[in-house]
């Protein structure tokens, strides 16, 4: 099996597992992503893609607003997450709405020309050649058709939102340094490093290690595939979590690293970083601080030239 074979399958099966978890977290904090990704491709014709697709929020959402008019395809290489896809879109009478494929976003199933617009939501991180995915994108989308394409992302640094993000910062810092504040997923991040030994094989797409800001990325992938940029944006928010056992669930979840790390680790070794954890999460709820998740996104949306 090629390197990057080997990831992208190891990548996808570590949702296999988690979909059921997954979908609970991602309905709770990626709506707004969801209607922003949506809002931007709804006057287009023809049929729409979601570009790994996951449980299929973009998808289903997609089939309530367009579907009868359009077909809606959810693409994934997750079995788990397709699993649950599929029965979300029976229990929702979606299932004529709203179809879902297994199949590689850096190939996909669908001929040139043919589909009216693409959208991927938190996806393209996970793919180890982006360039491809957004190639394919440009083959399949007829002229005149859009993509929008959202990954999760610090705001750039020179904006507006990033200066305003480097004032912030400051805050946060004095409330994590006072054990007032835990984040999301920075902190599973560092417990895994520092009780569970490091993997042999790469977590993430090498072309995303160290990098924080996506926005200038997704655009000069989305110009060199072809597409004329129409416009990119960045939206934060931030959610404040209830209790401990949440805070676990969605970091262990949202965070590839912790996800694979925890996937193998011995479970001793695992018990031992939970108890840390949960003595971390409730030292800070004790001093009246808070756990939080702040998650950024940038948004390109492009179309090809007709
Ligand atoms: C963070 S999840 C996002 C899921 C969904 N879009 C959402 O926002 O809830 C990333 C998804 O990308 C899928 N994925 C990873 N590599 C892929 C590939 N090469 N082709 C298609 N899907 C892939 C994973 O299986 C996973 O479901």
């Amino acid at each position: 099996m090629s390197e990057q074979v080997d990831f992208k399958t190891s990548d996808a099966s570590s949702y296999d597992l988690l979909a059921d978890r997954f979908d609970h977290y991602t309905e709770l904090v990626s709506e707004y992503a969801v209607d922003t990704l949506l809002d931007t491709v709804s006057d287009c014709d023809g049929d729409i893609i979601d570009i790994g697709c996951g449980t299929g929020i973009v998808t289903l959402e997609a089939g309530r607003r367009f579907g009868g008019d359009k077909k809606i395809i959810g693409v994934d290489l997750s079995d788990g997450m397709l699993d649950l896809a599929n029965r979300k879109a029976e229990a929702n009478g979606l299932s004529d709405a709203a179809k879902f494929e297994k199949a590689d976003a850096e190939n996909l199933p669908f001929s040139d020309n043919s589909i009216g617009a693409a959208v991927s939501l938190y996806a393209i991180r996970h793919f180890p050649h982006p360039e491809k995915a957004f190639e394919e994108m440009f083959r399949v989308v007829k002229p005149g058709g859009r993509i929008a394409v959202a990954a999760g992302s610090s705001p750039s640094l020179f904006s507006i939102n990033g200066i305003a993000a480097a004032v912030k910062r400051i805050s946060r810092e004095i409330m994590q340094r006072t054990g007032r504040e835990l984040a999301a997923c920075d902190h599973i991040d560092g417990l895994v490093q520092e009780f569970l030994s490091s993997p042999t094989a790469s977590e993430v797409a090498e072309w995303t290690e160290h990098r924080h800001s996506y926005s200038g990325s997704l655009k000069t992938l989305a110009c060199l595939a072809g597409f004329h940029i129409v416009k990119d944006q960045w939206i934060g928010k931030q959610f404040e979590i209830a209790s401990v056992q949440e805070f676990w669930e969605l970091q262990t979840t949202f965070s590839s690293v912790a996800r694979k790390r925890l996937k193998n680790a011995r479970p001793k070794d695992v018990k031992t970083l939970k108890y840390k954890f949960d003595e971390q999460c409730n030292a800070v709820l004790a001093r009246g601080g808070r756990l939080v998740y702040r998650v950024g996104t940038a948004v390109v949306i492009a179309n090809k030239p007709l």
